[in-house]
């Protein structure tokens, strides 16, 4: 099974991958998740990126692009799920070749929608495990024991730069413009289901089940 979770910043595409790795088997690819590994390392292409997503810009095709095909080169897993990629049609067409190539096909494209509103709400609540990479939220999500990770128990609890109001409104447009096309483009192709992403984390993932099981 190879699934794309697709939605605006904070719409719960970490949250419900996590849930699909440990339910499913699967395997979470998030571009996201690699970029900020490859800035924390100080690589090369981590420098370049830094300030982009600082900005809430997003990255050049071919960095992401590049990301992908290297995990996907790797040794044969039981699907993947694709979170925060594609964003824009050409990673879209990517994806299809890079799939075609390895004779893998896509199974479902699961849209999670959630209005603006609730997402400033969310961004601005959310913190995660620098340890385990468990994602919480002040009200919806607040972890057990104050400053530990009910996880793993880490305390290195931190929240992300691009996490303020301006690179919000920023990550926003950039889903609006480039993004949600693929919308359309899935739905066209036949394989795109919409989910409830306002519903409680526990009935977004018995959604997400449903459109898997179907
Ligand atoms: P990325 O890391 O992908 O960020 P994003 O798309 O903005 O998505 P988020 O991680 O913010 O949100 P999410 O949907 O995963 O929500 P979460 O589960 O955490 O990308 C960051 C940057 O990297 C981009 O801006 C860009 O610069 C670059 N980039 C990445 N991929 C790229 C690509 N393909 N091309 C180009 N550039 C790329 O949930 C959010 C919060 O809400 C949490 O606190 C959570 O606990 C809570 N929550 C979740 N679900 C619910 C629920 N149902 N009810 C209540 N609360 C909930
Ligand atoms: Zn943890």
């Amino acid at each position: 099974t190879n699934i794309i979770l697709l939605g605006p910043p904070g719409a719960g595409k970490g949250t419900q991958a996590r849930r699909l790795v440990e339910e499913r088997g699967l395997v979470q690819l998030s571009t996201g998740d690699m970029l900020r590994e490859a800035k924390d390392s100080g690589t090369e292409m981590g420098k370049i990126v830094a300030d982009v997503m600082a900005r809430g810009d997003l990255v050049t095709d071919e960095i992401v692009i590049g990301l992908i095909e290297e995990k996907l080169d790797g040794e044969k897993v039981g699907g993947f799920i694709f979170d925060g990629f594609p964003r824009t049609l050409a990673q879209a067409d990517a994806l299809g070749a890079l799939l075609a190539r390895k004779g893998e096909t896509l199974d479902a494209v699961i849209e999670m929608r959630v209005d603006d509103a609730a997402l400033v709400d969310r961004i601005s609540g959310r913190f995660t495990c620098g340890a385990c990479g468990e994602v919480y939220h002040d009200t919806t999500k607040p972890t057990k024991i104050e400053g530990a990770c009910d996880e793993c128990g880490s305390t290195d609890l931190k929240r992300r730069a691009d996490d303020n109001a301006e690179s919000l409104r920023q990550r926003l447009m950039e889903y609006y413009k480039k993004t949600s096309p693929l919308i359309g483009y899935y739905y066209h192709a036949g394989n795109l289901a919409t989910v409830d992403g306002l519903a409680a984390i526990d009935d977004v993932a018995k959604s997400v089940a449903a459109v898997l099981d179907r």
